[in-house]
């Protein structure tokens, strides 16, 4: 499928000398929800920027929808809406003379209908003639997404979407970026909230110290890196492992009384019977046993704690 963004060695090196994106290449798919994970400073937002034509790249190219974004910014920008990670607005405005606003920046014809849908959608109607510096921080923010929607961009970037914003509201925003999904939008999102990402994307990017290590479907990453481990309970805690095991990638947790196997969930043939049996001519008992499986922010951890 074609990509709908397409960037292509694109770096970026501050006026300060910091270089904040090293030959980026990435490829947004037409209509998925791509996650851009990263700790603080990666480079997201500067990646972001410079697709929507903010931060001035220093070299490279980037193409949305087959517009340049620097020959042909216009064309480009059109299909974009952004919600920045910072918040900015005019504080004395009312929430929807503003979003009308945007809608008229993109030189796009009124249509009240549509922001009263807009607004609707994100919980705001009824603060639709409120100025938006008496808006409560979540308010502000469904307010940026609502302006940011007022033009019916083709892709929407969200910058931290859900930053400082609580458990239900974050609920919400999940379901009308699910909505917006299903009418075809694409989506990219950075959030520190790996379970916002492994609930919502498709695709997951990561980015550290200004370079893509790793784009992968989620599920695809959830198999691959993603370890499992059954824990063994035992009646009589070991000091050491037998020789006996030593076929097993085994090792003692809790001074002796756990064991813990690691395995790979996706062979055939995962070891675990054998091991069972083993235990039993081995003559080590168990008392309780319990499995679990690395989450994705295991496998972001030593993603980016390995490059560090
Ligand atoms: N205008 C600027 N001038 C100089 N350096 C900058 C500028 N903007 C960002 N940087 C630096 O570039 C790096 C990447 O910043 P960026 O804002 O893209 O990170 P981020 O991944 O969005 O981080 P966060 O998770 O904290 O939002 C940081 O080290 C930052 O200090
Ligand atoms: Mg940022």
């Amino acid at each position: 499928m074609q990509p709908i963004i397409s960037v292509k060695d694109l770096c970026k090196t501050y006026s300060s000398g910091f270089e904040a994106l090293k030959s980026i290449n990435l490829e947004v798919r037409k209509g998925e929800i791509f996650a851009l994970l990263g700790p603080n400073g990666a480079g997201k937002t500067t990646l972001i920027g410079a697709i929507c034509g903010i931060v001035n790249p220093t070299s490279g190219q980037v193409s949305v929808a087959g517009h340049d974004i620097k020959t042909d910014y216009r064309a480009a920008r059109s299909m974009i809406g952004l919600v920045p990670q910072e918040l900015t607005t005019n504080a004395f405005e009312t929430v929807r003379a503003d979003v009308s606003f945007s809608r008229g920046l993109f030189g796009k014809p009124a249509n009240p209908a549509l922001i009263e849908k807009i607004l609707k959608d994100l919980s705001l109607w009824d603060k639709r003639d409120a100025k938006i510096i008496t808006l409560s921080g979540g308010m502000k923010r469904r307010h940026m997404i609502a302006k940011a929607l007022s033009h019916e961009p083709d892709i929407l970037f969200l910058d931290e979407p859900t930053a400082g914003v609580d458990v239900e509201l974050r609920r919400d925003m999940w379901n009308l970026v699910r909505q917006m999904r299903e009418t075809g939008v694409t989506i990219i999102l950075t959030t520190h909230y790996i379970e916002e990402a492994e609930e919502m994307a498709d695709r997951i990017g990561v980015i550290n110290k200004g370079e893509i290590v790793l784009v992968e479907n989620k599920a695809e990453l959830m198999r691959n890196l993603g370890k499992k481990q059954l824990t063994l309970l035992l009646q009589t805690p070991l000091e050491s492992i037998p020789q006996a095991l030593s076929a097993y990638q085994l090792e003692l947790a809790d001074g002796g009384s756990e064991l813990v196997f690691t395995y790979d969930s996706r062979g055939e043939r995962t070891g675990i019977t054998a091991l069972l049996a083993d235990l039993g001519k081995a003559g080590i008992r168990f008392k309780d046993l319990q499995t679990s499986q690395s989450s994705l922010e295991d496998i972001f951890v030593n993603l980016v704690s390995d490059r560090t």
